[in-house]
């Protein structure tokens, strides 16, 4: 008998096929609460489970007793419980590497979009007010030749520090779990204490992931700490963040802008604070969203299921 998965995430065809072949399948383009019911039946018999966006609990897992692989189409693992999958004796596959640059472009066009206030400035000029050359009251600030400042070093941010390094002279501190050699070799980056880096970067980049450690690490504290000419990144997880305090810091001037793709809650509630700021890029987490690297990463959760399904080895495992 056919080993059955179940699809929570709209995939491309060929996938879709790819899967059909050789299991059954049940396919939900995404879960709501329309279908949330239908979703937790198909729980019930599934060896196999792949999709995103979708905080899996633990109860959904208890609804799951065939279940041996969760796939999910991200880098990012925070919808689960890393130790419930442990006890359970469960694999949970990702997609690391296949984003890292696609991500860092997007990572990238924060700063330089909350630098050079490129959305408010499209938008002005959308609107028909420009009128005449536009004055001091609309510069915006430097990226070339600035201090980066990455709290956390991975994959991510390493690709991000070659575009600061390689392409805007940006001198690189970053903070980490443990020293990255390559990058201090290749991009002359320089590892420093977190306190350090707030206090000393033009732009302060989160880069790290979210786990019940760094969740809401950064707080009025760190804002406190940096300079009032700072300008804030966060492509990782809005949770890592306390957005009250960041909006506090926002709307009081202690820091000079930000550029976020991730927030608390997503999507941004509609009278969120935050839409109300000029000095604020938002974006709908989009760090990974293009053709092409969307599409690898499917194609690599896939592969990471199949294998799982079939005891053979998993390509990408976080646990
Ligand atoms: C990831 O891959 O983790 C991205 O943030 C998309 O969720």
């Amino acid at each position: 008998m056919k080993q059955r998965v179940v699809v929570y995430k709209k995939l491309p065809e060929h996938l879709n096929e790819q899967l059909r072949a050789e299991f059954d399948v049940t396919f939900f383009d995404r879960v709501n609460d329309g279908n949330r019911a239908a979703f937790l039946e198909s729980l019930k018999s599934a060896h196999g489970i792949i999709g995103a966006s979708l905080p899996i609990t633990n109860e959904m897992l208890d609804a799951a007793p065939a279940l041996k692989i969760a796939s999910t189409v991200s880098v990012g693992v925070d919808n689960f419980d890393l130790d419930y999958f442990r006890q359970r004796g469960l694999m949970l596959a990702h997609t690391p590497g296949v984003l890292n640059e696609s991500t860092a472009d997007t990572i990238f066009s924060l700063i330089l979009a909350s630098a050079r206030r490129i959305v408010e400035l499209a938008e002005y000029v959308k609107a028909g007010n420009w009128k005449g050359s536009i004055g001091e009251a609309q510069f915006g600030v430097n990226v070339h030749g600035k201090t980066l400042g990455l709290i956390g070093m991975g994959r991510i941010g390493s690709a991000v520090a070659r575009r600061a390094h390689h392409g805007f002279g940006m001198k690189i501190l970053y903070n980490n779990t443990r020293p990255n050699p390559e990058a201090e070799r290749e991009l002359n980056a320089t590892f420093v204490s977190k306190d350090e880096l707030l206090a000393q970067a033009d732009f302060v980049c989160l880069m790290l992931p979210l786990t019940p450690e760094t969740e809401r690490m950064f707080g009025a504290r760190e804002f406190g700490l940096m300079k009032r000419s700072g300008i804030f990144i966060n492509a990782s997880r809005g949770r890592i963040v306390d957005e009250q305090a960041m909006i506090r810091a926002l709307q009081d001037k202690t820091i000079h802008a930000a550029g976020l793709d991730v927030f608390e809650v997503e999507p941004l509630p509609a009278d969120s604070p935050l839409l109300a700021l000029p000095n604020v890029v938002a974006l709908p987490h989009i760090g990974s969203a293009t053709h092409e690297t969307r599409l690898a990463m499917a194609e690599l959760a896939v592969a990471n299921l199949i294998a799982g399904l079939r005891d053979e080895k998993v390509p990408h495992l976080a646990v």
